[in-house]
């Protein structure tokens, strides 16, 4: 990954730009997230919620992104909620907080955050030494989670100053409350920073009495929502031609669109197993003539959405 500057560093290894399958679609979406980068880098930090069911491709449409923010010069932080129980509160941020300071802490940082340092302290206990930051303990008093994040705003918005942010964070979905409020929080503050935030959710798996419901309205409410959906048939049919190493007739990428509603997870697995199953031809013979009958009355079906179990 290019990068001007200093070297990107993430949370967790920022996603290379996968050689796995080539980018299709999506020009639009990647042209308001890449003019969202533009804009945070003359000072106006934009922050975007990517919603979209599993396969969809919100990972793969912010490794794109991550590849534009490394070329304009970002640092990049990547983060993602997991599912699992029992996660410590704000694990991810705290994750992404460790990233900015940098494995070293930066001292200027440090001393620049001052007061903020010792609400920062709540969340990266490592911090609570350095004598630059702290007043002596009996002074601290409790940090309330609005201090906190405060702080977490202060530190990105100062870390912006030496080199501009994009922070991603990944299925919040899997978020506790805590985390999806300080996403919501940094959505409002960044607003005159050069931090862009990203994050990701599948929509599909938060139903409207979930208890992460209102929050995340809360969250789309105060970002720019980009809802993925299917990608289209010319884009399934690069993706489907990839797959299976040569052209496919036209009316097999129709029809893997059709079955699929242009999930590219889908539409390359159902690509693997008709290749597996010696129906999807050969170069030569792309498709053999018994099958395509089939493909025909399947892909004149109205388009079937089907969700990974
Ligand atoms: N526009 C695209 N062009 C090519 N391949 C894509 C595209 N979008 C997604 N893919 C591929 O489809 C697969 C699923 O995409 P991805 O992992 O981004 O989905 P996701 O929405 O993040 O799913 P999940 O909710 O499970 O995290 C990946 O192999 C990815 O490389
Ligand atoms: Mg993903």
């Amino acid at each position: 990954m290019a990068s001007r500057g200093s070297p990107t560093r993430a949370a967790e290894p920022a996603p290379t730009r996968s050689a796995r399958t080539p980018f299709v679609g999506r020009r639009e979406i990647l042209s308001v997230l890449e003019d969202g980068l533009d804009e945070t880098l003359d000072g106006h930090g934009k922050s975007f919620l990517v919603a979209g069911e599993p396969g969809i491709g919100k990972t793969r449409t912010v490794e794109e992104l991550i590849h534009a923010a490394t070329e304009r010069g970002f640092a990049v932080h990547v983060s993602r909620c997991h599912e699992v129980q029992g996660a410590p509160a704000l694990w991810p941020w705290v994750r992404l907080a460790r990233e900015i300071m940098g494995v070293g802490r930066d001292a200027n940082l440090l001393a620049e955050l001052g007061v903020e340092g010792r609400a920062l302290a709540r969340l990266l206990p490592e911090m609570a030494s350095p004598a630059s930051v702290h007043e002596p303990a009996a002074e601290e008093g409790e940090a309330t989670l609005f201090e906190l994040f405060e702080a977490v705003a202060n530190l990105l918005r100062r870390a912006s100053r030496a080199m501009p942010r994009l922070v991603v964070l990944e299925d919040v979905h899997w978020a506790e409350l805590a985390s999806l409020q300080l996403a919501r929080f940094l959505s409002r503050e960044i607003r005159e920073d050069r931090v862009a935030l990203v994050t990701t959710v599948r929509d599909t798996e938060v139903g409207t009495r979930d208890r992460l419901a209102a929050p995340l309205a809360d969250l789309a409410a105060d970002t720019h929502l980009l809802q993925l959906q299917g990608l289209d048939e010319a884009a399934i049919a690069s993706l489907v031609a990839h797959a299976a190493g040569f052209e496919v007739p036209d009316i097999l990428a129709a029809a893997v669109h059709a079955q699929t509603g242009g999930n590219p997870l889908f539409a390359t697995e159902v690509v693997r197993m008709l290749a597996q199953e010696g129906r999807l031809g050969t170069p030569n013979e792309p498709m053999p003539e018994a099958m395509r009958s089939r493909f025909h009355r399947r892909g004149s079906r109205s388009p079937r959405r089907r969700r990974l179990g």
